[in-house]
């Protein structure tokens, strides 16, 4: 089945470069980013095949995006594209190792995905680390905080140069990543609360696992449990071949996909809306390529 027909399921689908949105409205950019991320994901639109194979529906629980701490990308200036669409902070999480802080966003209508944004906290590194770091976000233009072309230009600088990536990877994964592939969707997530045929977050994981996709087992298979409303696990990212300074490719872990299962919340009689920071903590490492310490 071709992609465009999967995504007709959640999203309308219309034929949109990058280059021509101005002023995209959210489902222009639900769009974009999941066209994106599926371009360097190949196992997102396998599952999505593999579901729509079994007479399921695909209903994505959030996305999330990675950034650094520093204008004009910091999380705020990338937040604001998704409150000016209606979305409204849900929460703040603190990640105390891997020195990040980050926001999540409720959408404004219950079939949109959650958002979520952390960002590296650039000043706790090495100057080595602050100087690279700078180098690649200074190639965005100033002019563009708080607009949604922070997104939609991709890419966000010009390829980073390998023993730069490899430096960075060795005080934080996180950075690797991101002076990688910039700013662009990270994971897209499965609603499991919207699927008919499994009944567990550990069924769904056995089905995985089946279908020969690794599972990121940091802090165990499932990360969360009923009783914090949030039960979450991911397969480690996809390698794929990818460029860097001089034409010098490399294969390195792109992005990888999330499973979510959310409870209903007590408090408010509606499925918990928020997020774990201690689960999340974990899935960030979907994407190590085994480098750092
Ligand atoms: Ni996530």
């Amino acid at each position: 089945m071709p992609l465009s027909k999967l995504l007709a399921v959640q999203y309308p689908t219309q034929t949109m470069a990058a280059t021509t949105m101005s002023n995209p409205g959210v489902d222009q950019l639900l769009e974009f980013f999941w066209r994106d991320y599926s371009s360097i994901t190949p196992a997102a639109a396998e599952i999505c095949n593999l579901l729509a194979a079994r007479g399921e529906r695909y209903v994505n629980d959030h996305i999330a995006f990675r950034t650094f701490n520093l204008d004009p990308i910091g999380v705020d200036s990338l937040g604001a594209t998704f409150t000016r669409l209606g979305y409204t902070e849900s929460g703040e999480y603190h990640f105390e190792k891997k020195r990040l802080f980050a926001r999540s966003f409720a959408p404004p209508a219950e079939e949109l995905p959650h958002v979520f944004i952390s960002e590296l906290i650039t000043q706790d590194f090495s100057p080595q680390l602050q100087r690279i770091v700078r180098g690649l976000v200074e190639q965005i233009p100033a002019s563009l905080k708080n607009s949604s072309e922070l997104f939609t230009r991709i890419p966000s600088w010009k390829p980073v140069a390998y023993a730069d990536y490899r430096r960075l990877l060795e005080e934080s994964e996180y950075a690797g990543w991101l002076s990688a592939f910039g700013i662009r969707a990270n994971h897209f997530t499965v609603l499991l609360n919207a699927l008919s045929t499994f009944n567990s977050i550990g069924e769904f994981n056995a089905w995985l696992v089946a279908n020969g996709y690794t599972l990121n087992a940091s802090g165990g298979e499932v990360k969360g449990t009923p009783e914090e409303l949030l039960e979450q696990s991911s397969i480690m990212a996809n390698r794929v071949g990818w460029e860097f300074a001089g034409g010098e490719m490399h294969v390195i872990p792109t992005c990888y996909h999330e499973f979510a299962r959310r409870y209903e919340d007590p408090a408010t009689g509606r499925l918990y809306q928020g997020f774990i920071a201690k689960s999340a903590d974990r899935i960030f490492e979907s994407t190590d390529t085994g480098v750092a310490a």
